[in-house]
């Protein structure tokens, strides 16, 4: 995710600036740049790739200035180029700002501001910001800046300077995080506390829809309205490792925890005020659409589960047949592939060898290839005729978390277009398929928010050496998942079955030392799935079921239950595997096991 720097003080900005940015360089990006203001001008820098490049570049021509902005940016809208890295500028050079978030209307705000005159040079959403703030300055940056984030829709953290105010930094947020670390005589505004703990532990904390006006020995917050508020202060305990963790125990805790935000973030934007599902990255009319005659979804690890769920989804809403193969498999077998499929490549790190070969081999069969990845920029994306991204932001645990689920949304969202398209779900039920689907994050956060059974569920199966997961329907691809995470991070063997399918080989394994995981959750064969949770039982198994509150019926077929709001069946994955991801997390922390960096795995796997 990018990073935000901002510094006031007396201190030369430009160390501060980048000793901050190199506390934020855990959270990945692939450029970076800073702007600094002095003796009445400002001197910006911008470097693609690490903080080395950007440094480097600062060491051989020094900048002078008290007053500056860094960014590190984990690109979304546009590649990684110095062009597009942030500051951004306005017409006139004097304003320079930084930008997290995704502002949704950009498209809108450039055509307006180009109709202006307005020249804006880059790809990005964020420069449309420089040009908006531009247009409504009388005099007052901070005033500008208040009006002009008005306009935003979308998620922002800003830091803005402007040459008129050598003394001041602007800071404005809304669904991205933005603070400002207090010093003695400085200040410091910074998208996350590691940023800042160097040079002090007592923060403000700034919120949503509020403003800041920042110099060396103040910091003055208003609201939306212009009011001036009481700013909001902490002090931090943390030291720097805890704090890059954001005070949780690891980077895979942290990610479980960032998925309300990152499905948030995959599905901002995508529904637009007439009801179109919004997905010009497809770059296919609606006729394209209906001429498919196939999909083909190809993908590995966890990305292949993602493939599964979406299989449910695209079958059951767009009525296209959909097969899914690992890629390992897909790239050898001769797959029937021609014009009128469509291969969707689902692949977090966009580097994944054997999916690339997988895109490769479709294209050259005159398949048409559109990539789901959480990386701009990386490979698939420039092999593909097409692609959507998730903005889970980057995943550091090399156990798949975040990136799941917003693959999820972003693939239910593939699936209501093409039905959308292919018109075979009424306006009225797409209408209330996505209006659930944008509650799935505040299920998540129930879901997280209420996680103690879990941790105690964990206790009891720490010795375990074998599991068994099941489910049917969506709690198929679940219950792999959930062995999946089990076995990467616990070491404990864990497999995953078609609960109907267990009675044909896997039920010769129960004993009671085995625990089997069921996904029980509301849905078409939920009596199906209590069957097959009595025949392990039958057989000496411990049972521990997600479900659905206010089941009190399953109560008395498992010894744990792992509860989850009401969902619809379609939707119910996402919730259903969250408990999953908990369950494999604290049996394999109390196992001792290191959850970040599993042995034997790595995060992309270039190799074949
Ligand atoms: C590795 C990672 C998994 C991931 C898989 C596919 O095995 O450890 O977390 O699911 O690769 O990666 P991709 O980047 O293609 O989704």
């Amino acid at each position: 995710m990018c990073g935000i720097v901002g510094y006031v003080g007396p201190k030369p900005a430009c160390d501060v600036l980048l000793g901050g940015l190199t506390r934020l360089e855990y959270r990945g990006y692939d450029s970076a740049g800073v702007a600094v203001l002095s003796d009445g001008d400002m001197t910006l820098v911008r470097r693609v790739g690490k903080l080395a490049n950007l440094k480097a570049a600062i060491t051989e021509a020094p900048i002078a200035g008290r007053v500056g902005i860094g960014h590190t940016r984990w690109a979304t809208h546009g590649a990684p180029t110095e062009a597009n890295a942030h500051p951004h500028r306005d017409c006139s050079g004097r304003i320079a700002l930084v930008h997290n978030g995704i502002i949704e209307n950009f498209a809108e705000i450039k055509a307006e501001l180009a109709a202006a005159g307005h020249v804006l040079r880059s790809e990005t959403d964020t420069e449309v910001v420089a040009h908006l703030v531009e247009a409504l300055y009388d005099g007052d940056i901070l005033e500008a800046v208040r009006k002009a984030v008005q306009r935003l829709v979308g998620s922002y953290a800003l830091a803005v300077v402007h040459l008129d105010h050598p003394d001041l930094v602007v800071a404005a947020r809304k669904d991205s995080p933005l603070i400002i670390g207090l010093g003695e005589g400085e200040n410091i505004v910074a998208s996350d506390i590691p940023a800042v703990l160097e040079h002090t532990r007592e923060v403000l904390v700034l919120h949503d829809g509020q403003v800041a006006a920042v110099t060396a020995d103040s910091v003055r917050v208003y609201d939306a309205s212009g009011q001036q508020v009481e700013p909001d202060l902490m002090h931090v305990e943390w030291d720097l490792d805890a704090a890059e963790k954001g005070g949780f125990e690891d980077f895979m805790l942290k990610e479980i925890h960032e998925q309300p935000k990152a499905i948030r973030e995959t599905l901002r934007g995508r529904m637009d005020e007439s009801g179109r599902i919004q997905m010009s990255e497809l770059d296919m009319s609606d006729d394209d659409l209906l001429c498919l005659d196939r999909v083909f979804i190809v993908a590995c690890g966890t990305s292949y589960h993602a493939g599964l769920v979406a299989k449910q989804l695209i079958e059951q809403w767009a009525r296209i047949p959909v097969e899914v193969d690992v890629s390992s498999e897909f790239r050898y077998r001769d797959p029937i592939v021609d014009r009128n499929t469509l291969v969707v490549a689902i692949t977090q790190s966009g580097e994944t060898a054997d999916t690339l070969a997988g895109v490769r081999e479709a294209r050259e069969r005159g398949a048409r290839v559109f990539a789901v990845t959480n990386v701009v920029g990386s490979r698939v994306t420039r092999e593909s005729d097409g692609v959507i991204y998730t903005h889970a932001g980057p995943e550091i645990g090399v156990a798949a978390t975040k990136t799941f689920t917003a693959q999820i949304a972003a693939l239910s969202t593939l699936a209501l277009k093409l039905a959308q398209a292919r018109s075979t779900l009424p306006p009225e039920r797409i209408a209330a398929l996505w209006s659930e689907l944008v509650t799935v994050p505040d299920i998540v956060e129930a879901i997280l928010a209420d996680a103690q059974e879990i941790e105690a569920c964990a206790r009891e199966y720490t010795d375990a050496a074998s599991s068994l997961f099941l489910g049917r329907g969506m709690g198929v691809p679940v219950a792999m998942e959930g062995a999946l995470k089990l076995k990467e991070i616990s070491y404990i063997h864990a497999e995953a079955y078609p609960a109907g399918e267990m009675k044909h080989g896997p039920i010769a394994l129960i004993t009671p030392q085995m625990p089997v995981v069921v996904v029980a959750t509301q849905g078409h064969t939920y009596e199906k799935v209590v069957s097959n949770i009595q025949e392990v039982r039958a057989r000496g198994a411990r049972v521990i079921a997600v479900a659905t509150h206010g089941d009190e019926g399953i109560r008395s077929h498992a010894e744990h239950v792992l509860w989850i709001p009401q969902v619809s069946e379609a939707l119910s994955a996402i919730p259903a595997v969250v408990p999953l991801q908990l369950l494999a997390y604290h049996i394999a922390k109390m196992r001792g096991c290191n959850v970040d960096q599993p042995r034997n795995l790595a995060k992309s796997v270039t190799v074949e």
